[in-house]
């Protein structure tokens, strides 16, 4: 039967999936069909595409209506939501008794799930780690697929958050073969590892000793290791990369501007700047030009040349980015 699908090639597939399933988008019914290197998810009929988003192709083709796999909601009778990193099923449940049985009914369905956890804290600390309650067997540990890449990572020791992956792509796209691109805080590398695999040389630093364990260990995963060099230290203490940076990612939103000093020092003269903050929604960008502002000029022309909105983060509150020119 002929059904409407979101048209990708097959390296976005999962990141579109998750995109497309964030806004209960995709149609259960159906099967999801890869062809000649292009995937196509079927969307729920009820779905506009119109408000899906200008960059996604929406196409009508004839799909097999999905017979056999059964979805954690199948048993439940309702709709948990939850999301997957790897083979692992996140849910964020306050009530311990429901969080178990939406846990017990994901291991029941087809999902391929290996673990399933619930939030057991806020994002916490310099680290900006989470604590978990494992529901559903034991390894923290896996590997996520998104845009073509690779990312091992145990959530138990990192920070990760799948959910970035569209704006992580943003930020990538305009990467060029040869940049110096320089991410201040990089986690496992979900920008570094992209930026690289597109020709940059690309310097990632973190606090966090075991996140620059999977930095390194994802280089080589992905075969980009030539290219990336990561380091364990706090940014702000990192030599030998003055005037180096084509390109910044600062994803350290709270507490980015406290780094912005040390973000000036890495610039080159003509450098685009990634920085992400949380802010509330009356106002989600003035602070963080102003802070701009006074870290780098005069010594540096401050062009905005973007005012993202990535996500809402809170009750009105906003995670935004803005891209940055800085021209000396
Ligand atoms: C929000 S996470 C972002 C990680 C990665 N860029 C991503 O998008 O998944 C922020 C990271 O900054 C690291 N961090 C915190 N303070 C730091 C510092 N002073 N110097 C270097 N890294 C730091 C944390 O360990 C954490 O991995």
């Amino acid at each position: 039967m002929s059904v409407r699908c979101v048209r990708t090639a097959r390296e976005n597939g999962e990141a579109i999936r998750q995109r497309l399933a964030e806004r209960g988008a995709l149609s259960g019914d159906h099967e999801i069909v890869v062809e000649d290197g292009e995937i196509y998810l079927p969307l729920d009929p009820a779905v506009d595409p119109e408000t899906l988003g200008s960059d996604l192709e929406v196409v009508e083709r004839s799909v097999d209506r999905r017979e056999t796999q059964t979805f954690p909601e199948d048993i439940l009778g309702f709709e948990p939501s939850y999301e997957r990193l790897g083979e692992i099923v996140i849910i964020d449940e306050d009530d311990g008794e429901r969080a178990r049985t939406i846990a017990e009914a994901i291991r029941e369905s087809d999902l391929p799930a290996r673990t399933v956890v619930n939030r057991a804290s806020p994002i916490e600390g310099e680290l900006r780690v989470r604590r978990w309650d494992v529901l559903v067997g034991e390894d923290t540990e896996t590997v996520h697929r998104e845009y073509g890449c690779a990312f091992e990572l145990d959530i138990a020791d990192v920070y990760f958050s799948p959910r970035l992956a569209t704006e992580r792509h943003r930020v990538v796209d305009s990467v060029g073969a040869g940049e110096h691109f320089f991410d201040m805080f990089a986690g496992v590398g979900p920008f570094v590892i992209p930026a690289a695999k597109r020709g940059a040389d690309c310097v990632g630093v973190d606090l966090n000793p075991v996140a620059v364990e999977y930095l390194r260990r994802n280089a080589e995963r992905n075969g980009v290791a030539e290219r990336v060099t990561a380091h364990h230290a706090d940014v702000r203490e990192v030599s030998g990369y003055d005037g180096w940076a084509d390109r910044i990612v600062m994803n350290l939103p709270h507490s980015a501007d406290e780094f912005l000093g040390a973000a000036v020092g890495f610039a080159a003269d003509d450098c685009v700047l990634h920085y992400y903050d949380i802010q509330p929604d009356t106002d989600p960008f003035g602070p963080g030009e102003a802070a701009i502002r006074a870290a780098a000029e005069p010594e540096y022309e401050v062009t905005i040349e973007t005012r993202h909105e990535v996500r809402s983060y809170a009750p009105h509150e906003l995670n935004v980015c803005l891209d940055v020119r800085l021209t000396r």
